[in-house]
């Protein structure tokens, strides 16, 4: 059975007040309404981690999430966050490889590969995030060009570290814009990554990967694609800064 996850990104949203109540919004009603085997991810700005952590202990199955975190344990690397920090704070999901960081921070699939496995080795979970821009998909490259983000930053680890990983397949060209891919292309690229994982290290361990969409997934659209059978979760921004659609999504399995 894999893991059903719903992971909120915040992205640069919500000074500390406005985060405090919207996570205290988000694990009332997760206590009340959501299902034990759904698990929550809340992955706040970093200046809002040490103050959720307290919060999210009075439930099991609301965790605190990091949106990046440094390839570097410790030293001169001015604005940066380490896992060990992250760690101290009671994280323990950390997003990987968003499309945004590659974007405006240049994030590549090598410098990625570095940032997974030190997080695995300070036993944090990556969401390791994937995607193509519309061009790509448009050029219908949209499959090679995902799995050789997965084979350049995930290749190199064993079984065992890869089920650790959690994925989430965030199409560009989705993200923020309203336009959500259709349950129809979530699932040929969730049974693609997991074929494709399958023929890198085997069936059984891909079996047992959480693979989350990302993009535009709200509550009207969140029951069609989690109905798919390779998409377990969602990886959910705009409509994570509303408890009520967060909580509307984690039920929708
Ligand atoms: P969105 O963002 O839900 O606002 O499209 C998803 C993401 O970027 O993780």
């Amino acid at each position: 059975m894999r893991k059903k996850i719903i992971a909120g990104n915040w992205k640069m949203n919500k000074a500390l007040a406005d985060g405090q109540s919207l996570a205290l919004e988000v694990i009332n009603l997760a206590i009340e309404e959501v299902p034990q085997d759904t698990q929550l991810v809340l992955c706040a700005p970093a200046i809002h981690l040490a103050s959720l952590d307290d919060l999210l202990k009075s439930t099991a199955h609301v965790h605190l999430g990091a949106q990046n975190m440094s390839e570097h344990a410790s030293g001169a690397f001015t604005g940066d966050i380490s896992a060990e920090m992250l760690k101290s704070v009671g994280v323990q999901f950390v997003i990987l490889g968003h499309s945004e960081r590659r974007e405006y921070h240049h994030e590549s699939n090598e410098l990625l590969s570095k940032k997974v496995k030190f997080a695995l080795q300070n036993n944090l979970t990556p969401i390791f995030c994937c995607g193509e821009s519309l061009a790509t998909r448009e050029a219908n490259q949209h499959i090679e060009f995902v799995n050789k983000q997965i084979k350049d930053s995930l290749g190199d680890l064993n079984k065992d570290e890869l089920q650790k990983v959690v994925i989430a397949y965030e199409p560009i060209w989705a993200i923020g814009t309203g336009k959500t891919a259709s349950a129809a292309q979530a699932q040929e690229m969730h049974k693609s990554i997991r074929d494709f994982l399958a023929t890198q290290f085997n069936q059984a361990t891909a079996d047992s990967i959480s693979i989350l969409y990302g993009g535009s997934m709200k509550p009207t659209n969140a029951k069609e694609l989690l109905a798919q059978p390779d998409v377990d979760g969602g990886l959910i921004g705009g409509a994570s800064l509303v408890a009520r659609d967060f909580i509307a999504i984690a039920l929708s399995f």
